[in-house]
């Protein structure tokens, strides 16, 4: 029987996220069926079409109801705390959904922890390890044999190269794209469009072609 997913979050990741595996089912994926969102943000009982079933509050209540979860609350340059608040609800790592799209290519000694999210037209090449929670938007590729933190965030058409160590919650934005071999710190953060060259430092916020330090973020 499919497992019943709650997605924490709302509009935009957790939308599309729950849009992904309604379309998922309807191409025969059977695993997961969305059953609506967790959110104490924004004041509403549905979410495009998809029902509120209560706030962080009611997680213990919805786990002794058999829910699943995945968790896209995420601030680029706020994770830390995002974090911790979803560290404090103790969710067990059996009761994070794990979602493979369909249309994803993932090769087949890809590891994947749970709670993470791979959307359609990924591709993920082989031998990469991904952390718990780690979140891979559409059209993005990931480079072979890499090592990735907890928490990563993939957006949308970035590209990353071969051997990567990425840290837990880095932050690749959209577009763009990481040489082979780089090594990037604990919430550190890649701007749209960067190329990045060269190590990045925990923290740190790159952007531009060649990438360049923007800041640190404390
Ligand atoms: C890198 C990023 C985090 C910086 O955001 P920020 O701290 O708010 O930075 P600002 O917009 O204040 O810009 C600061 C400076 O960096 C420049 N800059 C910002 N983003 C840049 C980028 N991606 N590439 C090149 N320069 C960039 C700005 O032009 C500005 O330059 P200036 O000081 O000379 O005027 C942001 O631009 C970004 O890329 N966000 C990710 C968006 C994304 O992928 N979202 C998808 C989530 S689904």
């Amino acid at each position: 029987m499919a497992k019943k997913v709650l997605i924490m979050g709302g509009l935009g990741n957790g939308s599309v996220i729950a849009h992904a595996i309604a379309d998922a089912n309807k191409r025969g994926y059977e695993e997961l069926i969305c059953a609506g969102f967790i959110n104490d943000r924004d004041n509403t009982s549905e979410i495009e079409g998809f029902p509120v079933h209560g706030g962080l509050k009611d997680i213990p209540r919805l786990l002794d109801e058999g829910y699943f979860f995945i968790n896209t609350i995420f601030k680029v340059g706020g994770q830390k705390e995002r974090i911790a608040l979803f560290e404090s609800l103790n969710i067990p790592d059996e009761r994070l959904a794990t979602f493979v799209h369909p249309m994803a290519y993932v090769a087949p000694n890809v590891e994947l922890s749970p709670g993470c999210v791979i959307m359609p037209n990924v591709s993920v090449s082989s031998g990469t390890k991904f952390g718990k929670c780690c979140r891979v938007m559409v059209g993005a590729t990931i480079g072979h044999n890499s090592v990735i933190g907890d928490y990563s965030f993939f957006a949308a058409n970035c590209c990353t190269g071969a051997y990567l160590k990425i840290g837990k919650a880095v932050t690749v934005s959209l577009n763009a794209c990481i040489r082979e071999y780089v090594e990037i710190g604990n919430y550190a953060t890649v701007g749209m469009g960067a190329v990045v060259l060269e190590n990045i430092g925990e923290g740190e916020v790159w952007a531009g072609n060649p990438a360049k330090l923007l800041k640190k973020v404390e």
